[in-house]
Parts: structure tokens; sequence; C-alpha cells
């Protein structure tokens, strides 16, 4: 029996883990390594305002820009005011930012720019940011006494008490699959929390390490969580472009530092079509870019920095620099080839500013959360800050709530009496690659109600043959991935049909114009309707 199960050790759930008492018993699962995630692999930085030439309403106005009119203006307040101590938090902590020497020998953080930000203010380490951010929470919690670390231990559904044949609906925990002990364990908690990342491995390019799977999303909206604005996926302009280089991104900090984005003939073509260019935000940049290789036939577009010196290049991004030319590009001397891939979810589930969701005893942060702070797009940076905001908050109102005695209800175990060992493997392998593809193909950065209907009807097959699947067969990761990653597809086409307009990074051809009466109106699907 734990005090708080969180499932994910990316940035949300560690913050959270690290900022509860330490005579809570806090329960951290990480479905693989503890350390890997997204978080781990973050390049650009995390925003904040730390310079006196910036300042609080100019964050809030450049989110809310960025966010295309769907951004709840209270959330993205409350997460652009606590950003400054979001990133003095991390320094305590440990995280090695980047900085810069005065010349009387002290230092502060050195602030990059990235797309849809009007100043500096992108705190980062060097081009690994998430690294830092990661590996120094995940120390800091190993050495916690009062937090338990499990790996390779892959949540599959929550335990509510509705589900146990109750009116009222609160969470108890959750059923776990230990991947190497291949046994189904229950997790018994007064509070649980989704911190379990985003879902972009729907769609088979993405920047995001295979993990990305939608657990928590789909474990939520099955227990009836409502979640919203999952249309909103977002494409990152600049991953790599070769057939090796699987999820390499190139940090938007290239162009923030004066990348340039080019066709194969040289000639810039971002001028066109957004007066802040390059540094447009990233629904503006991609689509540019889909644009530009559909209209031209190519198969990508350049990204040129190597009218910067080598050393230049070689300190702020050493890493990308370094993965470039492991694929035979040398980013200081040539423009290195790239092309837009998934890369974020804005949507997720349903909390308020404290967390909750509609599960009571049930929270969400992170990437899988949807608070109202990135609207139709997200901004640059400002993902990593909701992470650590939301910890503290979560763990600020958990707090406030003291302990709180469980219900006296007896959860059963895991029943694994009718199910057998998998003979077809093939299945699961084969609508795996089959759900990426099509997401790819109907539902990507511009769409057709045509194709989402196609995407629709695709998605319903599958669904009816994974929940066969599942119910015969005894869980595996991969199993328990696939269902996940299915039902969130389906949520991100359901999003889309429903969304009449084009709108941050929802484009559709039968809709191409924004629709200002639906300003301020949310995507909001509710697992009790369907
Ligand atoms: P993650 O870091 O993804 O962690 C998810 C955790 O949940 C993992 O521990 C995983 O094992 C666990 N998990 C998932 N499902 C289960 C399950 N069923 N059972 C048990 N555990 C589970 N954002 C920025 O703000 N700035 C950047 O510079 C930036 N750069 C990025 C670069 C890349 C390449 C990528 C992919 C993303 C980037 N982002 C950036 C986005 C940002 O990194 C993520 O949104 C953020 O790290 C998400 O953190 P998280 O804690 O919500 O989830
Ligand atoms: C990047 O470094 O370009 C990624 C930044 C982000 O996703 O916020």
């Amino acid at each position: 029996m734990y005090d708080v199960l969180i499932i994910g050790s990316g940035a949300a759930g560690l913050t959270l883990a690290l900022s509860l008492p330490k005579n809570m018993q806090v329960a951290v699962l990480s479905k693989q390594e503890l350390s890997e995630g997204s978080t781990l692999y973050a390049q650009g930085g995390i925003s904040a305002v730390l310079d006196k030439a910036d300042s609080i309403e100019s964050h809030i106005q450049d989110t809310l820009d960025a966010g295309a009119g769907l951004c709840h203006e209270e959330t993205v307040r409350y997460v652009v005011e606590n950003g400054p101590a979001a990133i003095n938090w991390l320094d305590e902590m440990g995280v090695p930012f980047t900085r810069e020497k005065e010349e009387d020998g002290s230092s502060h953080l050195h602030l990059t720019r990235e797309g849809g930000h009007s100043h500096r203010r992108v705190a980062h380490a060097a081009d690994a940011s998430g690294h830092a951010i990661e590996t120094t929470l995940l120390n800091r919690a190993k050495n916690r006494a009062n937090i338990t670390l499990f790996e390779h231990h892959i949540a599959i559904d929550f335990i509510t008490t509705r589900r146990l044949g109750a009116a009222e609906n609160r969470c108890l925990g959750a059923y776990v699959l230990d991947r190497q002990q291949q046994t189904v364990k229950t997790f018994r908690a007064t509070y649980s929390v989704i911190a379990s990342g985003g879902s972009s491995k729907v769609y088979l390019y993405t920047s995001n390490p295979d993990g990305s799977s939608g657990d928590g999303i789909a474990m939520g909206w099955r227990v009836g969580c409502r979640v919203a604005n999952m249309e909103f996926m977002q494409f990152h302009p600049t991953c790599l472009y070769h057939p090796h280089a699987k999820s390499s991104l190139i940090t938007e900090a290239v162009r923030g530092e004066g990348g340039k984005l080019r066709l194969p003939d040289g000639r810039r073509f971002m001028p066109e079509y957004d007066k802040r260019a390059e540094l447009a935000p990233r629904d503006i940049v991609a689509r540019a870019i889909d644009n530009e290789m559909k209209k031209r036939g190519i198969d990508c577009v350049y990204l040129d920095i190597s009218h910067k010196p080598k050393d230049f290049i070689l300190e702020h991004f050493p890493n990308v620099y370094q993965n470039c030319q492991k694929f035979g590009y040398d980013m200081a001397t040539e423009p290195v080839p790239v092309v837009p891939a998934a890369h974020y979810t804005s949507g997720g589930i349903m909390t308020d500013l404290n967390g909750h969701t509609d599960v009571d005893h049930l929270y969400c942060i992170g990437e899988a959360a949807f608070t109202g702070l990135h609207g139709a797009n997200r901004m640059a940076s400002n993902s990593l800050l909701e992470c650590i905001v939301f910890g503290h908050a979560v763990s600020k109102d958990i707090i406030k709530r003291k302990q709180q005695a469980q219900p006296d209800i007896i959860i059963p175990d895991w029943d694994e009496s009718r199910v057998t060992d998998s003979d077809e493997r093939v299945v699961i392998n084969h609508n795996w690659d089959e759900v990426r593809r099509f997401m790819w193909d109907y539902v990507g950065i511009v769409r057709t109600t045509k194709r989402l209907e196609r995407a629709r009807n695709r998605m319903r097959l599958l669904l009816s043959e994974i929940d066969e699947y599942y119910a015969n067969f005894r869980v595996t990761g991969d199993l328990i991935e696939l269902r996940n990653l299915s039902l969130v597809a389906d949520l991100i086409i359901q999003s889309a049909l429903q969304r009449k307009e084009s709108r941050g990074l929802h484009y559709t051809l039968d809709y191409p114009e924004t629709n200002p009466e639906l300003d301020n109106v949310d995507s909001i699907l509710d697992p009790i309707r369907f």
C-alpha cells in the first residue's frame, strides 16, 4: 500500500515524487529503464521569464498567440508566473544548465530562443537539456528513502470503486505487469497519478522514443476521464532525414540561433509563409515544409547553419552535430536534410489547476494531461515547464488533502484463468504497423474529412480485433501498448472529425479557414457518451 502511485518517471513524475514529503510512501513506475522517456531526449530547453528585458506578460502573449485562440488564459498565467520558480527548483536540484560568465566572475543562465518566443527565454544544458534534467532528478529520487522506483513495470489498468461495483468513482491503484517476472501485481495507493507522457508513437515517423504509446491517456479514458483536443498532434519541423536516423530531432534552437530552411536549390521559403520566417510557431513551419515537399515532389528540405563558426556550433549543439555527423552530414559546412515528424500530444486527460481528473483520487500531469496551456499549438519549451509546474501543483494538493483512509474494499487479484499464451504474435506486429501507417497517411499534417472517415473505419475494425485478442491472450508489454495506442489513435480521429475548421495544428482541406465562433471551444470527448 502506497500513499502515492506515480505512473511515469519522466520530468513530471519525478518532480512530483521529489516534492512530496518524506513521510509519504511513493511508488514510481517506468515501463522500461527508469530514465527512458521523452524527457531524456529533450534538446532545446525549458522556457521561463529570466531576463530583465523579458516579461511575464510577453511570455503569456506568445503562448496565447501560438495556441491560436484555444489556450486557457488562467492556465497560461499560472504556468508562466510559476516559470522562474520552476527553473530555480531545477537549479537547486543540480541541473547543469549552460551559464554565461559575467565580467565580475559571477554567472547567469544562458538563454536561447525558439519558435514563437519574442525573447530569449529558454534555459538549457547545451542541446541535451532533457538528459540533464532526467538524470539529475532520477539520481535525487534514487537517494530518497520514501521513493521506491520500479523499472520494467507497465501499468495495465486503474482499479476504481466503480469498476468494483460502487456508484462513486474513486481510484484505488492499478494493475501492473512486471515485465521481467511476467506477473501482474496489484499496486494499491491512496492517490494515483498519470505521468506517462504522450502518444506520438501513433504515427509512423516521430521524434519520440518507442514508449510514447499514450498508455496513461487510454487508461484514464477507460475509467471515466474526459479527454480534450486530441486532434492537436504537433509535428516538429526538423527531424533529420535519413533512412536509418530513427527519431533524430534537430532542435528548434538551431533556428533560434540563426539556422535557415532552404529548398534543394538553396532558396529560403519561410519568409513567404510568415513574417517571423524560420521562427514562426511550429504548426506554421511544419505545414510550410509539408507544402513545399508536396508541391515540388521533394523528399526533404534543408536546415542550414553553416554560416556560423564551427566553434559556435560545437559549443551550442555538440550532440546534434555529432548525430548529424554519424549519418554523414557536417552541420558546420553544409545544410542537412530535414522533414517534419510527430512530436507532441497537445491534448490529453482533462485536468484542473490542481491536476485533478474526473476520477476521484486520480491526477494527471505532464504530456499526458490537457491543462489548457497549449491550445491549438504548443509553443517550444513550454512542455518541460508544464511538467515541473504541475508536478509541484499536485504535490501541494496532495499535501493539503492529507492522508485519507482508503475505502474498505477488497481488490481482487488480476484474473488470468481464462487466457492462454498468444500463438499469433504476428497480429500485434501487423496491427501496430498498420495503425501507425494509416495515421501518418490519413491523419497527418494536412487532413480531409474523407481521409479521416477512412481512418475511423479502419480503426473500428482494428479495435474490435485487438479487444478480442486482449480478452483471449495473456497480457504482454506489446499487447498493452497496442491496445492503448489504438484507443488513442481513435480518440485523435474522433476529435479531428469533430473540429470543422482549420486551427493551429489541425489543418483540413475541407474547412481551410479558422472559424471565429470556435475560439475557446475545446474538442471534449466524454467516455460516458461512447
Ligand atoms: P516522459 O518523459 O515521456 O516520461 C513518461 C514516463 O512514463 C516514462 O518513465 C515511461 O516509462 C512511463 N510510462 C509510460 N507508460 C507507462 C505504463 N503503462 N506503465 C508504467 N510506466 C509508463 N519539451 C520542452 O519543453 N523542451 C524541449 O527542448 C523538448 N525537446 C524535445 C525533444 C524530443 C526529441 C522529444 C521527444 C520531446 C521534446 N520535448 C521538449 C517534449 C518534452 O520532452 C515532453 O513533453 C516531456 O518530457 C514529457 O515528460 P513526461 O514526464 O510527461 O513524460
Ligand atoms: C526542440 O528542441 O526543438 C524541441 C523543443 C520542444 O519540443 O519544446
